[in-house]
């Protein structure tokens, strides 16, 4: 039963944030430390942590979005940039720690070392397969041949000729054995035909050992999903061979032209598309009957810590309230879309409760904002860092024009968002494991071995305004009286 009708607020009136809930205490089997987070973010995308970075251009870029994959999470690269900047953005991801990389750099036998050191300079690389004009491999040389060589030299004179290679089907531990066998770095994947196919690295594959909660795709590269406007389906289309999801990024996705428009994309890319942001029965109920293809519902309106919408426009659909109103909707339908609730989370009791409502992960700006990763501004003010943050919606977010069409057309142009200075918090991986230590220990104490259980499990109730008043004499740091 969804927790609206738990509750008996299915009829009522009243909309509700996460400071109007607390979980109930309740027996629980296994120690905190072995509670799985395992969820999903969309329904072809299983996360080991429900942690989602908005996509926002002072929060996700490549750098956020490889934290987040290799700590189990996963990034929304952000939208307000040229095609080509998301697309790098996308592909840097899925460069960071691909197993076996397909866009190898490669030289000719005719080509010469110095032309060989050079390539290898521009690209950062320390070695090159050697491929002849039908791209069969007949070599490979390394930074080493080449710094013991004359720079006029033909690379087929300089390279090693007996190369040990791979096919396609082995696995990163087999890599890993033949390249300490040989002592090698570099391991040729070719095809039958001694074609090469792909490139496996040491240092790709002795990373993934590194993060064993990161969230790979089939080729072993980091997920990474993307933000798009349902009305480029240009964008659309460069992005969906690379990324794990697009996600429709409009702030009000109950409207007939943003329907149609995701309808006919989601009929022309083939990964999962996430739609929102919705906040409302009649919304979604609406948008999945009307397209086919919805892996994941992005809920809440007008909670995030830099929105004004609400303060605007006194619309909105707080985040807690619009995860369990989907929770309801999809359970009357029988279906089981992932629900990300997105906006206003401060801290992982915020995330336990909105997955005790329904949610599958909770999607955060503010949370991320600050840290390292994050491609906004550090500032030094009076003494101490801080990170600039801004909503979509902003003044100067909508300066760069790329994804003003998040918000309504209309004759004059309305901020929905404001900017500010966040505290500096360090690197994003310290957040995302404090984040979910802290979640195994709501969980813990809700008695939930897992996500899926705080989903049915969990009990919650309201809170009086003095349930739990505290000590008034004391003095906490940084307070004064
Ligand atoms: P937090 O609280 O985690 O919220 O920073 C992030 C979410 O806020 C949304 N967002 C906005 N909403 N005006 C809005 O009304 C804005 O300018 C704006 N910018 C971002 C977005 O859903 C994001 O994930």
């Amino acid at each position: 039963m969804g927790k609206l009708k738990e509750l008996g607020l299915e009829e009522s009136n009243l909309v509700f944030g996460f400071d109007d809930f607390i979980l109930l205490p309740s027996y629980i089997s296994i120690e905190p430390s072995d509670i799985s987070l395992n969820t999903k973010f969309s329904l072809n995308n299983d996360l080991n942590v429900p942690f989602v970075s908005s996509p926002m251009d002072t929060v996700t870029e490549a750098e956020m979005a490889i934290t987040l994959a290799r700590n189990g999470g996963i990034g929304v690269i952000h939208r307000n940039c040229s095609i080509e900047e998301q697309l790098a953005q996308v592909k840097r991801v899925k460069r960071a720690e691909s197993f076996i990389i397909k866009d190898v750099v490669t030289i000719n036998p005719e080509a010469t070392v110095g032309e060989a050191a050079k390539i290898m300079e521009e690209h950062g690389i320390s070695g090159l397969p050697v491929v002849d004009e039908s791209n069969k491999l007949v070599g490979i040389i390394t930074g080493r041949d080449v710094r013991f060589a004359s720079y006029e030299l033909k690379v087929k004179d300089a390279m090693t000729k007996d190369v040990i290679v791979a096919d396609e089907s082995i696995t990163p531990e087999e890599s890993i054995d033949l390249m300490r066998k040989y002592r090698i770095e570099k391991l040729p994947v070719v095809d039958k035909d001694g074609k090469l196919i792909g490139l496996i690295t040491y240092k790709d594959v002795s990373h993934r050992g590194m993060y064993k909660d990161a969230v790979r795709d089939k080729m072993g590269r980091l997920k990474v999903a993307a933000a798009i406007s349902p009305f480029d389906l240009e964008r659309a289309l460069a992005l969906e061979k690379y990324v794990d999801a697009l996600v429709i990024d409009v702030a009000h996705f109950h409207n007939e032209n943003v329907i149609s428009a995701t309808k006919k994309l989601t009929e022309q890319v083939s990964c999962d598309v996430v739609i929102g942001n919705l906040g409302s029965r009649e919304g979604i109920i609406d948008s999945i009957s009307k397209i086919d293809k919805v892996a994941g519902l992005r809920v809440g309106i007008g909670g995030g810590s830099v929105c004004t919408t609400t303060q605007i426009t006194r619309a909105g659909s707080p985040t807690l309230y619009a995860v369990a109103v989907a929770r309801e909707c999809l359970d009357e339908l029988g279906m089981d879309i992932p629900i990300i609730a997105d906006g206003g989370i401060r801290n992982a009791g915020d995330i336990a409760l909105a997955i005790a409502f329904g949610a599958s992960s909770a999607m955060m700006g503010y949370m991320f904002a600050g840290c390292k990763e994050s491609p906004a501004p550090l500032m030094m003010l009076g003494g101490r860092y801080y990170k600039l943050h801004r909503g979509m919606g902003s003044l100067s977010a909508r300066q760069k024009r790329l994804s003003v069409d998040r918000y309504a057309k209309l004759p004059k142009e309305i901020p929905e968002g404001t900017e500010a200075w966040i505290p500096y918090k360090g690197e994003a991986s310290n957040v995302i494991k404090e984040l979910a230590s802290a979640l195994r220990a709501a969980m813990g104490y809700a008695g939930a071995r897992n996500i899926k259980e705080l989903q049915t499990k969990a009990k919650v109730k309201r809170v009086s305004p003095s349930a739990f008043s505290r000590a008034s004499d004391l003095l906490f740091p940084g307070e004064s009286r």
